[in-house]
């Protein structure tokens, strides 16, 4: 059964191809994020598939999407150029900051993001939040590295929780890290201190590289935050 966010998730992934659509030219190339929003935007994406090269994906899963519906992927060393990257987040704030990684696919989602002119994220509203961190931080961490890194996050006021049994598209495990207050002005110094500590690969706050555009969608219909 389509439970109600899901309509809402839906609804938003469409908005966003409606959103692209106007800007795409045939030589585009589309960075795609992971998650259930991104899968509907990944299906919607297909029915203008002929109006654009292909696509660079953030995870395993959603190339393999991608490739189901016969849109090219490309590995993104062969890609310069990118004017969209469109995904998902477990929640944004009114500055566009988000906190991502609830799939594990945090850091290709970072690098696929680093590289796009434009950072569109999809969003039903239940995701918009006042202050980010009431979801757990996804830290990704070299694996040798686990108990270090957790007893300096201990250290930093932090209290993480190994994701059991989960392992990255880039072999890592996930710490979900519970506690941290991630206010407004503080966001861009935590996910560069995070980042900071040796073994860390990367973490699920977005506030160096935040989004661009967020669609929200609700009961109402789509808004755009620009
Ligand atoms: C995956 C992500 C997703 O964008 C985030 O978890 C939101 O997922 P969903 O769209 O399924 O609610 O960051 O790593």
């Amino acid at each position: 059964m389509t439970s109600a966010q899901d309509n809402l998730k839906r609804q938003v992934g469409e908005a966003a191809v409606e959103y692209i659509d106007n800007h795409l030219a045939n030589d585009s190339i589309v960075g795609v994020g992971t998650g259930s929003t991104a899968n509907f935007f990944i299906d919607a994406l297909a029915k203008i598939k002929h109006k654009f090269d292909g696509a660079v994906a953030s995870s395993n899963a959603s190339a393999n999407r991608l490739k189901g519906h016969g849109i090219r992927v490309f590995d993104l060393n062969a890609v310069k150029d990118m004017t969209f990257y469109v995904d998902g987040a477990d929640e944004a704030d009114a500055s566009k900051q988000l906190l991502k990684g609830g799939g594990g696919a945090l850091t290709r989602e970072k690098i696929v993001a680093s590289v796009a002119t434009r950072f569109v994220c999809i969003i039903d509203d239940s995701k918009l939040v006042n202050l980010l961190g009431q979801f757990p931080v996804p830290i990704e961490v070299i694996p040798m590295a686990r108990s270090a890194v957790a007893r300096e996050i201990v250290k930093q006021g932090g209290q993480p929780v190994l994701r059991e049994g989960f392992f990255t598209d880039n072999g890592n495990i996930i710490l979900d890290v519970h506690g941290l207050t991630i206010k407004p002005e503080n966001a861009r110094s935590l996910e560069a201190r995070l980042n900071n500590i040796t073994g860390v690969v990367t973490n699920g706050i977005f506030a160096l590289r935040p989004a661009d555009v967020l669609l929200i969608s609700s009961t109402t219909g789509v808004t755009c935050r620009e």
